[in-house]
């Protein structure tokens, strides 16, 4: 009898995992991506950020990481690659501002290089402060509306010197930089991102140690995605205060991946996904939207925190989305999940799966913050370039659709306008709509990119 109830139990528990599996998947040979509609004021732009693309970053936390190694004597990044000159896109930017607009873009996402505005704690260069003012009238001069990020990953080195983000009290810092550029562009730039991507910053630096500084330490994970979500609220404010605060929308960028059990019937996928779910997404979208964060994983993990302020304190929602991951359990001391594959699924070059449907989902779950949407960056690694364009093609009808249900999306940013340097992978990842000969530093525009420009200009 027992044995009957227990066999019965655990059939209506797979019975309910299988209801409850979140991945949703649609027939594409039945989908006609070609039907989209976009209202008039939606937005197209291309993305990347300073110290992939600038060169010459010499004073960050990532010129410090590309040049160490581990305690095995390992290099930090893919086959001791270091990012360098990069694009040379300091010096090339008027060119590249033509490219731009040779997509039919009208946006151009691209992110301030703290360590060369503020070399020295409280010291200002200039040259660089002038460098991205002359990036900015030329973006306007050509019609392109820049959207400036203030923190793209990387730190100066007498920030991190002083702890970083690891510490509460150095959030000051980054307010005062802040300032200073907001102060010195807001009458052209009306559009600001605050911080790229806490959750991956904090992950990838902290716990999975293949970002500087090389921690693993899950504590130390969540206080210093805390800490940016506080430095968000906190800039936020500040420049709200400031002239043209009000006329400025400012907003925070979040990448959103799903967590998938890989085997629907296996609790301990579930609860490994949850896990990583609530350290990697909830933590931010809760935070976003109530102003709380409360984690107690125990034995492992507890934080409760509240700010009032939060819930305010974004003009937009930037979502960063490039796939999902499916996470199954083992028995492993040292790694407790891995990521798997499943078999029929297009992998790209990073290696993530073609998954537009995510792309959907993740748009409805951040509906739910209550603000505007805007894509910061979507995009596929793909060095043959044979699927680049089923990618933007399937991608951007996912997010159509997600419109068609009420989301409220603004504009869509692809990553990247250029191959670059793609932090611990070097430059083995070819994201970008034109590629790039680092040699030569001549761009050429890729095949697949065909795909983006002909949605770009037949929505107009
Ligand atoms: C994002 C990041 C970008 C770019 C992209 C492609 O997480 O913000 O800088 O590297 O991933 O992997």
């Amino acid at each position: 009898m027992i044995f009957m109830l227990m066999i019965l139990l655990y059939l209506s528990i797979i019975i309910f995992f299988h209801i409850k599996y979140p991945e949703i998947r649609w027939d594409w040979r039945k989908i006609d991506v070609s039907k989209m509609k976009f209202p008039k004021t939606f937005f197209w732009g291309t993305a990347t950020a300073s110290h992939q693309v600038e060169g010459d970053c010499k004073n960050n936390n990532w010129y410090a990481w590309e040049n160490n190694f581990d305690k095995n004597g390992e290099p930090r990044i893919k086959d001791n690659q270091v990012a360098g000159k990069a694009c040379d896109h300091w010096n090339k930017y008027h060119e590249d501002i033509e490219l731009i607009k040779n997509l039919g873009v009208t946006h151009y996402r691209l992110s301030l290089e703290w360590s060369k505005i503020e070399p020295i704690q409280g010291e200002f260069n200039d040259d660089a402060l002038n460098h991205y003012q002359n990036v900015i009238s030329d973006l306007l001069n050509n019609n392109i509306t820049p959207f400036v990020t203030l923190h793209h990953f990387t730190n100066p080195i007498w920030f991190d010197e002083l702890g970083g983000f690891e510490k509460e009290e150095n959030i000051k810092y980054f307010i005062d930089f802040s300032k200073k550029v907001f102060n010195q562009y807001s009458d052209k730039v009306r559009n600001w991102c605050t911080i790229n991507e806490p959750e991956v910053y904090s992950v990838m630096g902290y716990f999975a140690g293949v970002f500087p500084p090389g921690k693993k330490d899950i504590k130390l994970t969540a206080i210093v995605h805390k800490n940016l979500l506080i430095a968000h609220t906190m800039v936020y404010k500040e420049l709200k205060s400031m002239p043209n605060g009000d006329v400025s929308q400012i907003g925070i960028v979040k990448n959103v991946m799903q967590f998938d059990p890989s085997r629907r019937w296996h609790i301990l996928d579930w609860i490994a996904c949850r896990l990583t779910d609530i350290v990697y997404n909830e933590m931010s979208l809760s935070f976003l939207k109530t102003g709380k964060i409360k984690i107690n994983i125990p034995f492992l993990l507890k934080l409760s925190y509240y700010n009032k302020d939060a819930p305010e304190a974004t003009d937009f929602f930037g979502l960063n989305y490039y796939s999902h991951v499916h996470l199954k359990f083992q028995f492993n001391t040292r790694e407790f999940f891995i990521n798997t594959y499943p078999e029929n699924d297009i992998i790209t070059d990073m290696p993530y799966t073609i998954y537009p449907e995510g792309l959907f989902r993740a748009l409805k779950r951040v509906k739910e913050i209550g603000k505007p949407i805007i894509i910061t960056e979507n995009g596929i690694a793909d060095y043959k370039d044979d699927k680049r364009g089923l990618f933007i093609k399937r991608y951007i009808y996912a997010m159509n659709q997600a419109m068609l249900k009420s989301v409220n999306v603004l504009g869509y940013f692809y990553w990247s306008l250029m191959d670059n340097f793609e932090w611990a992978e070097g430059y083995d990842m070819k994201f970008g709509l034109y590629e790039v000969d680092f040699k030569s530093q001549e761009r050429t525009l890729r095949k697949g990119s065909q795909e983006f420009i002909k949605i770009v200009n037949e929505s107009d």
